[in-house]
């Protein structure tokens, strides 16, 4: 069977030319970045000349990129990094801050964890069609506030925040401020790598985290971009690497492979994955009754179609299609294998009942007209035949 991958906001398979970049990594440059001689240097220019790749692609300076393994780490780093540093300058301060309800749990754990450790959080709600709005955040925002951190892109329904009018908006905010009482800003750029500006200067962020693996480059290895001037401490101890931000032996192959990616991303995919991706949405919501297509029409990355079909399983619907050789998911790839409704459709209004019955489907560079075809040609009888099984009528 030939198998179909509609799944690439969990992960995308590696690009031809970044597993070339990464070979000599993996075999002969195997030195240590850390080691003075030949073997270590060879693998540390690799190192800094992906850090310069990183850094055009973030218009910011070479050494305010720091390599982590992965977006998780990246945001734990920057939140509670943050939080660390501002402790120990004054352990007395009383902190707030705030973040949205429609998160990845990269984001949300941290913010849960820091709300039992006392620190007084805020959730801000998002529209039905899963975006946060600017009035919302002005009012969440208190004298203690220290930290807002938005995600750009979100990894279920693909809607896109408004990240650089945030920006805009604390830095107005923040020139009214002393430096003490300034408001950093944190994103979540995951899911915007592949899709939007991720210009630092243009976002007004002070922190933006993402991943090799969503950017058709490998796995296990991320980045955080630090703004000098930023107050931060290491959550982790050893070796002093990455400015002693983050220790450990730098992942060189992963690093080198995660740049030559970001080379890569352009903006002539886009257009192909919008056309197939808008195909889908218009023939599965003629071809199947009941169903409610997630997230802005307009704001949204062009990969990204998330559907509710209502009186079905999203896990039925899931497994069937694997059946047939097509790859999609229920919600986040971390959400599923578990039967927790998504967090982010009860964020949007989407009823308990329905929202069990959604999946995602997000495209990617190598997917043709001919899968898709496939895909809106396979479902509308699945979900028929889930309906007739089902007790639900
Ligand atoms: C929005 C978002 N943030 C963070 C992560 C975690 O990234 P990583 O797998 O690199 O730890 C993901 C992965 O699904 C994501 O989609």
């Amino acid at each position: 069977m030939k198998y179909i991958y509609l799944d690439h906001s969990a992960t995308t398979p590696i690009n031809k030319e970044v597993l070339k970049a990464m070979r000599p990594y993996l075999g002969e440059n195997f030195g240590n970045p850390s080691s003075l001689h030949y073997f270590g240097q060879k693998a540390r220019k690799g190192v800094e000349d992906a850090r310069e790749k990183i850094a055009n692609f973030l218009n910011c300076k070479n050494d305010e990129v720091f390599f982590t393994s992965g977006a998780t780490e990246s945001n734990n780093l920057a939140i509670f990094g943050l939080i660390k540093k501002i402790r120990k300058q004054n352990k007395d301060r009383k902190l707030h801050i705030i973040t949205s309800v429609i998160e990845h749990p990269a984001v949300l754990e941290v913010f849960d964890q820091l709300k039992k450790e006392g620190i007084e959080v805020s959730y801000l709600p998002v529209t039905k069609n899963g975006l946060v709005l600017e009035d919302d955040l002005k009012k969440a925002i208190k004298s203690e506030t220290l930290l807002v951190s938005i995600m750009y892109v979100n990894n279920e329904v693909g809607t896109i925040q408004p990240i650089a009018e945030i920006g805009k908006l604390l830095e107005e905010i923040n020139k009214k401020r002393t430096p003490e009482e300034k408001i950093y800003f944190h994103t979540d750029a995951v899911q915007a790598a592949n899709y939007c500006d991720c210009k630092v200067s243009y976002l007004g962020v002070d922190m933006l985290s993402f991943s090799g693996h969503k950017i058709y480059g490998p796995k296990g290895v991320g980045a955080l971009y630090v703004k000098k001037g930023t107050p931060i401490s290491a959550i982790v101890y050893g070796g002093h690497q990455e400015q002693s931000l983050r220790s450990g032996t730098e992942n060189v192959a992963g690093i080198v492979g995660m740049a030559k990616a970001i080379e890569m991303i352009g903006k002539k995919d886009n257009l192909k994955i919008r056309k197939l991706r808008d195909e889908v949405a218009k023939k599965l919501l003629a071809k199947i009754p009941d169903a409610i297509y997630n997230g802005d029409r307009e704001k949204r990355i062009p990969s990204n179609a998330n559907f509710c079909f209502k009186n079905v399983e999203g896990e039925s619907i899931l497994l069937m299609l694997d059946m047939e050789g097509i790859a999609i998911s229920t919600g986040s790839a971390c959400s599923s294998g578990s039967l927790k409704p998504s967090h982010v459709l009860l964020a949007m209004g989407v009823p308990q009942e329905v929202s069990h019955g959604s999946v995602r489907i997000t495209l990617g560079k190598e997917n043709t007209k001919e899968e898709i075809q496939k895909l809106i040609k396979a479902l509308p009888p699945i979900i028929k035949k889930l309906r007739e099984m089902s007790p639900i009528k």
